[in-house]
């Protein structure tokens, strides 16, 4: 699997949502751990009335309210596909389709630049470039915040299965009765068209980095750090706190 998948699984979810904050993209309780994630950025930046933000990757919005509430000037987030960009906008938000590596933002536009739960689905040839983005788009004296970089290879956020009968049951269990019917529909219609039963799951983690690594990365597109800590889960990631000099 190859991190353009996972832009078409993030289209795959979009189309077949229940609730806006399944483009969170995380399996149980996600609008409760989504919202704890967003509280700690909002911390960890300072997030305050004034302030530009961008969220790239910004995932069901979540973060973006947040800003609305603190009261900062602007308040944009970026998304992989149009089909979530057409969703957040029917919510409300002030969104974009855009990739980490082409940021559809002007020169030093941003005092806070947000990236959660996002590079790691990104090819590493992109890396680079993704944060020679976020300085390009930084104040000077801009907060940065990019979060959850597995620092090992792995599987996240989902499992894989060999069978159908085993997926149906993963499906099951984490998210209940509509998903597994959903799923057991489509798996029908696969067969009836011969179709393989190949589900864009997002998986595979395309982009990992030992902290020494991703600061270097940072530093050579421009970057200071500030510092960096463990995510708590899941505890293979780090967050990272950087900023542009003023
Ligand atoms: C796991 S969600 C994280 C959402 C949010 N940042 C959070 O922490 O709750 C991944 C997000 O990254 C976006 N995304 C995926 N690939 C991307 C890429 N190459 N460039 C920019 N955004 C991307 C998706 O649209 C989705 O909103």
């Amino acid at each position: 699997m190859h991190s353009d998948d996972y832009v078409e699984y993030c289209r795959e979810t979009a189309r077949h949502v229940r609730t806006l904050h399944d483009l969170a993209l995380r399996g149980r309780n996600k609008e409760e751990i989504t919202r704890q994630i967003q509280e700690y950025i909002v911390e960890a930046v300072g997030l305050q009335s004034g302030d530009d933000l961008v969220d790239i990757g910004c995932g069901d919005g979540t973060l973006l309210r947040m800003a609305e509430r603190v009261g900062t000037k602007t308040a944009i987030g970026l998304l992989a596909t149009d089909e979530e960009v057409a969703l957040l906008r029917r919510s409300g938000f002030n969104v974009k389709q855009g990739f980490t590596d082409q940021l559809p933002i002007g020169d030093e536009s941003a005092s806070v630049v947000v990236c959660n739960s996002v590079l790691l689905v990104v090819s590493r040839e992109k890396i680079p470039a993704s944060l020679r983005e976020i300085y390009r788009i930084a104040k000077p004296g801009a907060r940065i915040f990019v979060g959850e970089v597995p620092f090992i290879p792995g599987c996240a956020p989902e499992p894989k299965f060999e069978s159908r009968r085993e997926t149906l049951s993963y499906l099951y269990h984490t998210y209940g009765l509509r998903t597994w019917f959903g799923m057991l529909r489509r798996m029908i219609y696969w067969t009836l068209v011969g179709k393989p039963p190949v589900i864009l799951d997002g998986t595979q983690i395309s982009f990992y980095a030992q902290p020494d690594e991703f600061i270097g990365m940072a530093e050579a597109a421009g970057l200071q750090i500030v510092r960096y800590w463990q995510h708590e889960y899941p505890n293979t990631r780090n967050n990272y706190l950087l900023q542009k000099a003023s």
